[in-house]
Parts: C-alpha cells; structure tokens; sequence
C-alpha cells in the first residue's frame, strides 16, 4: 500500500477528461471519460492514481479521505481567454446596447475598448490587483482554477507593462494559475487613430521586445526553467483559501514556457497585414500566438494564425468552411466565447458543433471582460454553448477542461484526472454531471482541491 496526502472516494461519476496527452477533436470530445463508483488518490500535489474506488483504496492509503458519495469528481476548469485586469466599468455603454446601439457602433463612436483603456491608464496596479482578485475570487467559487489573462487596455508601453505586472502579481498572490498573454494589439488607441500602421509599428519595435524583457525578468519565465514541485503539507480544509500557502506547479507543456501575443483581427482594431506583422515578429521573439479572428468580420487571420502555427483561434463567429477544415487538420485550438453573444443579445453563435462534427478541438471560454462579456462563469458558458451550440454536456466538459488546458498550453500538466498531473478537482453537488449545464445559474462546486490542497469548501 502507498501512503499519500489525500483519497477522495465513492464517487458517483468521476469526470476524467482524459486525453492521454492530446486535445479531444471531433468524435473524441463527446466522451468526458466517466468513472463511477471513483476515486483519486492524491500526493504531493499531483495525481497518484484515478479509477473504482476499490481498486484504489487496494493501491493507497491515507490519513485524509474526503468520501464523495452521490457527488460528482471533475478537473478544475480552466478558462482559457479572459481580460479581467482593467480599470472602471462599462455599465453606461450596457445600458446603450440595451437600447439598441451595437457593440462595432459603440466602438467606432469612441467607446467600448478604448473608455476601458482611458480608465486603466489611471490605475496603480494595487487597483488593478485587487478589482481583479476578486473577479478571480468569483471564477474560483465558481469552479475556475487556471486562468489565462490578456493584456490591451494599455495601449501603451508604460500601461502595458503595469497589467503586466497586475498579472504577475495575481499569480504569485491568488490561488487560481494565471497564464498571461500581451495584446498591446486590442485597439487601436485614441493618440494613434488614422495612424495604425506606426501603431503597429510601435508594437512591434518596441513593445514586443519590451514585453519579452518583462517576461524573462518574471517569476513566469523562472519558474518554467525550474518547475521543482515541494513536497505538499498534509491538505487543508478551510472556507478561506489558503492563497499564499499553494505551490503552484509550473503551468508549462512541452516546449516549456507560456507566454502568448493576441492580436484583435477586426474592422476598426488591426487589418490583416497588420495582424500578420504582429503575429510574424512575437513569433519570432519567442511567444506562443493566439488569435481574435472573425468576431464580427472575417479578414482571414484565422487561416493565417494556423499557418503559423497559432495555439488558439479565438471567437470564429464568421470562420468559413475552408477554415474549419484547415482547423480540424492542424495542432490549433478553436476557443469559442458564446457568452459574448448571449452578453450582446445576438441569435447567432460561432458554428461550434459543425467544427466538432469536422473534427476539430474546441474549448470554451468566458472571455470574461467589461464589454462584450461581463460574466465568470464557466458552468453558464457551458449552458449557453449546450443550447445555442448544441454542445452536449460531455462535450462542455471536455471544451472547459483538457482542451481548454491545451489551448493555454497547460495540457500536459492539467485539466484532466490523470496520473502525474496536477491536482486541480472539483467535487460538485450532484450526482451526473449532465445537470451542471442543465439547470443553469446554479452553483454546483462543493469543494476545490488546487495542487492537492483543500481550498474551498462551501455552497
Ligand atoms: O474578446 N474582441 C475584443 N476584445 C474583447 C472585448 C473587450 C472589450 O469590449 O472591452 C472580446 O470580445
Ligand atoms: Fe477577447
């Protein structure tokens, strides 16, 4: 019998979400890899064993066992595109789109992303930190313990840097993993309007290089090189997370670091060339791209962004069929955002469930942000995607787990219950997964366990 720091048992269905090694695509992210009558066996932060409860109290032992009976046991969600660090709020423009304007109207009128911008150049980044901590308080409640974060309500050197920072800052304090992207190129702002070529210019002279810098000099890039995973205090329970106290394991796949370039591809932000010019010099600096394509307008950065190897493609509302199957034959991540339509009131969605029915791997996400979708939750996203999508449940789970780690570049080290990886479980409050996405607008995590540790219980 092996000894190790946690058992959780007797689970009603144990949601694997395994993937040995690969993104689900098509056919495969029907399957979320159900156990039942499951458990997991913990030790030092990692996954030490997954299948029937009695197998795996044969294999383990251990003082702490947590007895999941009619409960259901899932990875950590993992919501792989958000903009969450930004200053003010954007509740005069809701009530605008309430009456009618549209988000690209709201836009060319000198609104939506840029008064965000104006509202973050004021900001410390104590403000910054804190308004997001608790954004990322409500996504952990909610299920969420790996986030990635962009950058682009600076716009400009200085205040690209400073969310940079906020983002370093809300990893080494919160318990939730952050995976930081720059998108100096989100807008272009109001200082270079009818000048976007010497923007683009500017991001790619200067910016990139700076923003590299930053990174090399981060605990991110430190903590890739080293990846040492401490030995893990015996778990803890508790309502308060104990933050400070999580060893976050390193956040990387093979090759080892995380550090993304996005670009906004979209009339009235970046052109085609310009994305390309962005997407061509931080590849070449060593970032790792993702990709806003075909939101509202396809200019054929999708396309683009695969050739070159992108890890996402993000949004697709308008991708052509073309696309799709280029999609479905490469390494990308297709990320759908449906709350962003459901936030602005539109009927229509990205084609999610024929890109599945191609074959390609798709994950969902929030894209939590102050504009075009204030919302961090993944359950609701999940519930959205199942009826405007027609995503099944056990697809959703697969679409916030393994393949939304994959498209952070995580998916070697978490979103699903395999040996070796992180331990990063959810125990929700029922007995079939099915109903998480069913019955919406409830919460259904009832204990987090992040790194092996005990961090939440509650709800
Ligand atoms: O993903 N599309 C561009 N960026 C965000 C919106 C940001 C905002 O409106 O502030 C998005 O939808
Ligand atoms: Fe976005």
């Amino acid at each position: 019998m092996k000894n190790v720091g946690l058992i959780v048992k007797n689970a009603a269905q144990l949601v694997t979400c395994q993937s040995n090694g690969m993104p689900k695509k098509g056919r495969a992210m029907m399957d979320p890899g159900i156990i039942e009558d499951g458990a997991v066996a913990v030790s030092n932060g990692k996954i030490a064993g997954v299948g029937k409860t009695a197998e795996i109290v044969g294999e383990f032992r251990s003082e702490t066992v947590i007895n999941a009976k009619n409960q259901v046991v899932c990875p950590g969600f993992v919501d792989s595109h958000t903009h969450i660090v930004f200053g003010g709020d954007r509740l005069d423009e809701f009530e605008l789109r309430v009456k009618g304007a549209s988000y690209l109207e709201i836009m060319e009128a000198g609104g939506g992303i840029v008064s965000t911008v104006s509202r973050t150049r004021e900001a410390s980044v104590d403000q910054l930190v804190s308004s997001a901590a608790r954004r990322l308080d409500t996504m952990l409640e909610l299920g969420t313990t790996t986030v990635e974060i962009k950058t682009g309500y600076g716009l400009d050197l200085k205040t690209e840097l400073k969310m940079l920072e906020a983002i370093a800052e809300l990893d080494k304090t919160h318990e939730i993993e952050i995976i930081p992207t720059f998108l100096a190129a989100h807008a272009i702002p109001s200082e270079w309007k009818g000048n976007e070529d010497e923007y683009t210019d500017l991001i790619c002279h200067e910016m990139i290089p700076a923003a590299w810098d930053w990174y090399q000099n981060s605990h991110f890039y430190t903590r890739a090189d080293g990846d040492t995973t401490e030995d893990q205090p015996g778990p803890t329970t508790g309502s308060t997370p104990a933050a400070k106290s999580v060893n976050k394991t390193s956040n990387t796949q093979d090759p080892a670091r995380n550090f993304f370039i996005d670009v906004f591809c979209e009339q009235n932000a970046f052109n085609l060339n310009q994305a390309k010019q962005v997407i061509d010099t931080a590849s070449a600096t060593g970032f790792k791209v993702k990709a806003h394509v075909d939101e509202f307008t396809n200019l054929g950065c999708g396309s683009y962004a695969i050739q070159r190897g992108a890890t996402s493609i993000d949004h697709l509302d308008e991708t052509s069929d073309e696309e799709i199957e280029l999609l479905a034959g490469s390494n990308t991540i297709g990320i759908v955002t449906p709350a962003v339509n459901f936030n602005l009131g539109s009927k229509e969605f990205a084609p999610a469930r024929k890109m599945i029915d191609r074959g390609c791997a798709i994950a969902l996400s929030t894209d939590y942000n102050p504009g075009s979708a204030p919302c961090p939750s993944l359950p609701l996203t999940m519930a959205i995607a199942c009826r405007y999508q027609r995503l099944l449940p056990g697809e959703a789970f697969n679409a916030v787990t393994i393949n939304a780690a994959f498209a952070v570049g995580a998916g070697k080290s978490s979103g699903s219950l395999e040996a070796g990886k992180q331990a990063d479980l959810l125990i929700l409050d029922t007995d079939d997964y099915r109903q998480t996405a069913y019955e919406f607008g409830r919460n259904f995590v009832a204990t987090r366990i992040k790194n092996g540790i005990v961090t939440g219980v509650g709800s």
